[in-house]
């Protein structure tokens, strides 16, 4: 943890797990080592960044004017898997929030990004800028390995990937924009609309209603986004040859290669980005999904595909 906290510290990236999927992080504060992530990835350099953090002690580092629902927020689900947009302090500059006036942050709930976060604070950091750790466009890695498969080839000898075993959650963080009176829902996740109601006693605005804040760019929104070089179809009836995945009481037709069949909603998002990359790796031109029905984690779920399902 030492020695990758002194990486971030002197301009270098490393790769980390979180609960949510693997991100790629750098020095918030330094110019120069975020300007590589933008390179690494591929990703215009208007898109904002999440800084990462190790406490909530640390938002006031990075935010003005925080509203009291977002201090709610911060306290029922940090460390967790939610992303506050908030007004931006001084120290957030340009290069991290894609010029905008507001900052993402989030304290992960990952051990190894906990220990990351903890001894970059302690060496002197107050923050590490990272995106999911995967080429602009394509399906966030939730291990390692599907880092190194992603980024290998455009990372230099001193960059570090952090190995924590597959990630918990398997869908991106909650987004939620907390520069008006009330809380809305930019990007859905892990923490659900319900949750969000509970904790601040305000019924947040869901990414579909009219934005307050029509400048703001959430690259995870574009219509076209985790998606995987295979084409992937939505609620149709597989044929043999496509991958298929559905809940484990589906059965799989003949000639159809079964890529997950998750129990519950939990490990529909746990396992869903892992089998679109073995859709790629098995060289599978085309996969069925049955999307999960109903509320929580599923709204998150079909986010993502129907984005999925318009391509790279
Ligand atoms: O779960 C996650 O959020 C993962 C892990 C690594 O923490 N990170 C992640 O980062 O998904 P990324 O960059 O792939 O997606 C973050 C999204 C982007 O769509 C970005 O536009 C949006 O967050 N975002 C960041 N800062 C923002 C801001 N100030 N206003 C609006 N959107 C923002
Ligand atoms: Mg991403």
């Amino acid at each position: 943890m030492a020695d990758a906290a002194a990486n971030l510290l002197a301009g270098g990236l490393v790769a980390f797990p979180t609960e949510t999927v693997y991100g790629l992080g750098a020095n918030a504060c330094n110019a120069d080592a975020v300007a590589r992530i933008y390179s690494v990835k591929g990703r215009p350099a208007d898109h904002p960044l999440i800084v990462h953090i190790a406490s909530m002690d640390g938002l006031g580092d990075w935010a003005d004017d925080v509203p009291g629902y977002a201090i709610s927020l911060a306290r029922d689900f940090w460390p967790g898997p939610m992303t506050l947009v908030v007004k931006r302090s001084g120290l957030a500059g340009d290069f991290v929030t894609g010029g905008q006036d507001t900052v993402g942050v989030r304290v992960p709930n990952h051990p190894v990004a906990l220990g990351l976060l903890e001894a970059f604070a302690k060496a002197g950091g107050k923050g590490v800028a990272a995106p999911s750790a995967n080429r602009f466009g394509s399906v966030s890695p939730t291990t390692a390995v599907a880092v190194h498969e992603e980024l290998g080839d455009y990372l230099d000898a001193d960059d570090l990937i952090l190995d924590g075993g597959p990630s918990a959650v398997g869908v991106e963080s909650t987004i939620i924009d907390c520069t008006s009176d009330v809380p809305q829902i930019l990007r859905p996740g892990g923490i659900t609309a319900e949750m969000i109601e509970q904790s601040t006693g305000l019924k947040p605005l869901d990414s579909e209603q009219e934005s307050n804040s029509p400048e703001i760019r959430v690259s995870g929104s574009l219509e076209k986004h985790y998606a995987p070089a295979a084409k992937v179809f939505l609620d149709v009836t597989p044929i043999a040859g496509q991958g298929f995945i559905a809940a484990s009481r589906r059965v799989t037709p003949t000639g159809v290669t079964r890529l997950a069949a998750p129990k519950n909603l939990d490990e529909f998002a746990r396992d869903l980005y892992s089998a679109l990359r073995k859709a790629d790796e098995l060289g599978l031109a085309e996969v069925v999904v049955e999307q999960p029905q109903g509320d929580g984690l599923a709204i998150a779920i079909r986010d993502r595909l129907e984005r999925a399902s318009k391509g790279r």
